[in-house]
């Protein structure tokens, strides 16, 4: 059955940064593995200028923008979807649509244990689990 989805995903251009940083915000440190600290404003725009990511976009619905999707160049996808969108059905369309974008062997997602409805959410999507990761830092 098809679905009847208004989701989009444009690329990132200039007039998304401030969405972006606010997006950044809404971030709880649990929910990603790799940034801890809030960047400045001027930090975030510097980093989305580097063009870290493969291909980073904009998840639209209808002419709302509601949350950014990315493949990195190791092949992992990042999803983040602003929280009052959350639970529409939103997240499974812009995943679908990133993997159909960009045909892969195979794509990763790098999750957080504590993330549990992030968990839940890759594993409806038929992702499997391949590795623990243990790290040491000096924070
Ligand atoms: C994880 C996330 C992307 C899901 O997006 P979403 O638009 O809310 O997801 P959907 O509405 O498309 O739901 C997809 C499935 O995930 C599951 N799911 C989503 N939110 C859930 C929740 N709060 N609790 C339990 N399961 C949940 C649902 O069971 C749903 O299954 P279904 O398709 O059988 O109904 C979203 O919650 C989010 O942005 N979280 C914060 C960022 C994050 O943790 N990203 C992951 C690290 S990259």
């Amino acid at each position: 059955m098809e679905k009847k989805s208004n989701t989009k995903l444009r690329i990132v251009h200039k007039n998304d940064y401030r969405f972006l940083f606010n997006l950044l915000k809404e971030r709880e440190s649990f929910m990603n593995i790799s940034h801890k600290k809030m960047p400045t404003f001027s930090e975030h725009v510097k980093f989305v200028r580097s063009k870290p990511y493969t291909k980073w976009y904009i998840i639209e619905n209808g002419k709302k923008k509601v949350g950014s999707i990315y493949l990195s160049k190791q092949d992992e996808i990042g999803i983040f979807i602003k929280k009052n969108e959350r639970q529409k059905d939103i997240g499974n369309s812009a995943l679908e649509l990133i993997m159909k974008k960009n045909p892969r062997e195979r794509f990763l997602a790098n999750i957080n244990p504590k993330n549990k409805k992030s968990i839940t959410f890759f594993q409806k999507n038929n992702f499997k689990l391949i590795q623990y990761t243990y790290e040491i830092n000096s924070d």
